[in-house]
């Protein structure tokens, strides 16, 4: 029997799917070259916005074509859109050709709820309403064999008034210090030199364990572990990022310069009504305290647009921030209302076609921004982790600074899986170009 998995959404999202591949390995089931070989297809979804809802209806759409062709290929959806509330109906309404339904809290289950299927020869749904405990040791079929996604915490508690992930997500759990160090010296043992932490909210990690840690803590932990060369992480949430979190980064070798923090917006009335719990000044202060501590520092963030009762004003205030901060790269959102969540019961929508000109503006700025930083990197030397050939550029390789930006540069076999030195010699918006600077050849 062969599987297919489609993943939407987030890295939390492509992680889960690497569990769910490494549920059917254990099954028996090896991977479908083609969506169309493939006898059970696994769509994993998301809901952090309606684009990425139509988009899984529309692949939803495809799969009954094939279907129809292949009666006996069974069709499973799972993940953030299947744990809404009513999800299951709607889906089953819109998509009577899905046979498999469960959520975001259940998907452990999986082995389980395909034998229920095969038994009982019709659709099974089964939404879990609540989170339980962490599993350990669920089996998992990585993607990649350099870099490693490490899951430290799942859910979050931070209710930001537009959000719906603490809906689908559940409360926040952190998984054991020594669970996930275990984790990571096993992938190590398999040859990944880098691993990205995930959880929505990373610097909250540890509050709820018994005795209580925390996420300095844990990369103080993990920058020991031998063999590892790189620790990313993602989000970390600007309101929790205390000064013994930059001091660890600083000091750290291994955990690299790149900050993620998602401000979403500008001015403080909007941030108030988002439920972010910091003001613009607060963040602009974090942003200078982090550049001044962590030379090359590379900041990045999510935007958004348009939230209710955004005025000119609030967005000239975003702008402004834009400007200020000068953002390595930035994610740029248009406000989407999300049932459910308290900013789609605001009164004060703002209209489709304000909201479009807000993000064209924004984009716009922000692309001029992202190209200066980039070029600003020509004729300095980064440490670039060697990936191998590029997908796109066959006749060169691939690799990312600690900043995480893009490089490409000529081939290296020898070198895969190493860091290298690389001056930058051209910069583009998405990526860098380089020379890696080799030791003289009669160097030991
Ligand atoms: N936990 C992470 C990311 C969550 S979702 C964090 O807090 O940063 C990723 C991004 O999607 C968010 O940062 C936000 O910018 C955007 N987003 C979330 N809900 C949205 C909505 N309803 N409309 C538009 N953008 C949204
Ligand atoms: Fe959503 Fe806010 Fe939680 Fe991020 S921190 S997942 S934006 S509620
Ligand atoms: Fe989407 Fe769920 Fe991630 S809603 S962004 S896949 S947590």
């Amino acid at each position: 029997m062969r599987y297919s998995i489609l993943t939407f959404g987030c890295q939390m999202n492509q992680r889960d799917s690497e569990t769910l591949a490494g549920l059917l390995a254990s099954m028996g089931y090896i991977r479908a070259e083609k969506l169309s070989d493939a006898d059970l297809v696994i769509v994993n979804t998301c809901c952090v916005r309606e684009s990425a809802e139509n988009r899984i209806y529309g692949h939803l759409g495809e799969l009954k074509n094939l279907k129809n062709r292949k009666p006996h290929m069974v069709i499973g959806v799972c993940g953030c859109m299947a744990q809404q509330p009513g999800a299951a109906e709607k889906i089953r309404q819109r998509a009577p050709h899905v046979d498999l339904i469960f959520g975001t809290h259940n998907l452990h289950r999986l082995p389980e709820l395909l034998r229920k299927l095969w038994e009982k020869r019709e659709p099974v749904v089964e939404i879990w309403e609540s989170d339980g405990d962490v599993i350990e040791n669920l089996p998992a079929l990585r993607e990649d064999s350099l870099k490693a996604w490490v899951t430290i915490m799942y859910g979050c508690n931070n209710f930001c008034t537009y959000c719906i992930v603490p809906y689908v997500r559940g409360r926040e759990r952190s998984r054991r210090p020594e669970d996930i160090e275990r984790e990571v010296r096993e992938l190590v043992e398999k040859g990944v030199k880098e691993v990205t932490l995930l959880g929505q909210n990373v610097n909250s990690y540890g509050k709820d364990l018994d005795p209580p840690t925390d996420f300095a803590s844990l990369l103080e932990r993990l920058d020991r572990v031998e063999g590892l060369l790189r620790i990313r992480y993602t989000t970390s949430h600007p309101r929790d990022f205390t000064d013994r979190l930059i001091d660890v980064i600083a000091a750290s070798k291994k955990v690299c310069e790149n900050f993620h923090l998602p401000v979403q917006a500008g001015s403080n009335r909007i941030l108030e009504r988002m439920n972010r719990g910091y003001t613009r000044e607060y963040y602009m202060e974090l942003v200078e305290k982090i550049r001044a501590k962590v030379p090359g520092a590379a900041i990045t963030t999510d935007i958004i647009v348009g939230f209710p009762g955004e005025t000119e004003e609030d967005f000239a205030d975003t702008m402004d921030l834009v400007e200020k901060v000068r953002f390595d790269s930035a994610f740029t959102f248009v406000y989407n209302k999300r049932s459910g969540t308290p900013a789609a019961e605001m009164p004060d929508q703002v209209p489709a076609e304000v909201k479009r000109k807000r993000i064209t503006h924004l984009v716009e700025v922000q692309n001029r921004i992202t190209l200066e930083k980039n070029l600003a990197e020509v004729g300095t030397v980064q440490e670039v982790l060697v990936e191998g050939p590029a997908e796109k550029h066959p006749d060169k390789y691939c690799g990312r600074t600690g900043g995480n930006k893009l490089v490409f540069f000529p081939p290296l076999p020898d070198k895969v899986g190493q860091i290298v030195p690389v001056r930058i010699t051209a910069a583009k918006m998405w990526n860098l170009e380089g020379e890696p600077l080799l030791a003289d050849e009669g160097e030991k």
